[in-house]
């Protein structure tokens, strides 16, 4: 049985006013029957990571850079996320990718840096709309998922959200069927090149769009495992709503 995974990506928003976001949902969801975790904008993981020490939220960062030391200004290693607080970390984003020139082989080195320096990996992978009107979506996202998770993946160190990144803070997501087809697809490959053990472990989440309206949907999905969360993971009362919905099916 896998453990729901509900994700927060914070993306470049928060100031350390908005930390009494994450003291209300810690306030209101204090045991969660699913874990949670917040990625938060570098400058807040240390107060985030000191505000939840002791509670069922975990804090990440949202990338890490591949090299654990070294003359790249203003970078962050996964070391200076872990030393700061953090036990996670989002590699892989579509608008890292997009932004900072992150490809499949990068990707793998910074998931491969991160698990050196023993943090929790969500990683992303997901089409474009052009891709998907192709019918390449099995493809593409086969293809990222071959290339850019290192070998050593097991359930304890890595999960793998699916970005539709047509579906990235649109308010668009795929069908039902269109996320079971991923997702399916996906473990299966997990399955054929790591195992059946460590292929059923690793949670699989949905990620684009999700929100209070659709999360009990979305995370009703056979091999859904979770949802990484960006928009509707700002306010502890959209959150917590989504963590609510998470625990719903965990009890269905
Ligand atoms: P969104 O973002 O929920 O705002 O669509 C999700 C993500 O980019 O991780």
């Amino acid at each position: 049985m896998r453990q729901k995974l509900i994700a927060g990506n914070w993306k470049m928003h928060g100031l350390g006013a908005d930390l009494a976001q994450v003291g209300t949902l810690i306030a209101t969801h204090p045991d969660p029957p699913c874990d949670v975790v917040i990625c938060a904008p570098a400058t807040l993981v240390h107060r985030m990571a000191q505000l939840c020490d002791g509670s069922c939220v975990a804090v990440g960062g949202q990338t890490c850079h591949v090299a654990a030391t070294g003359a790249h200004t203003g970078d962050i290693s996964a070391a200076m996320l872990a030393d700061a607080g953090a036990s996670h970390v989002i590699v892989g984003h579509s608008e890292r990718r997009a932004d900072h020139g992150e490809t499949d082989a990068i990707v793998a080195t910074q998931c491969r840096a991160a698990w050196d320096a023993g943090l929790f990996v969500i990683l992303c992978i997901g089409e474009s709309e052009a891709e998907r009107d192709a019918g390449r979506t099995l493809d593409v996202v086969g293809r990222q998922l071959a290339h850019s998770v290192p070998d050593g993946a097991t359930p304890h160190r890595l999960a793998i959200a699916y970005e539709p990144i047509w579906a990235i803070g649109t308010g668009r997501t795929p069908t039902s069927d269109q996320i079971a087809e991923v997702h399916n697809s996906m473990r299966a490959e997990l399955s054929s090149r790591i195992g059946e053990a460590g292929g059923q472990g690793i949670r699989l989440l949905y990620g684009g769009s999700m929100k209070p309206g659709n999360a009990a949907e979305i995370l009703a999905i056979p091999d859904v495992d979770g949802g990484l969360i960006g928009g509707a993971s700002l306010k502890a009362a959209d959150f917590g709503a989504i963590i609510a919905a998470a625990a719903a099916t965990a009890a269905a």
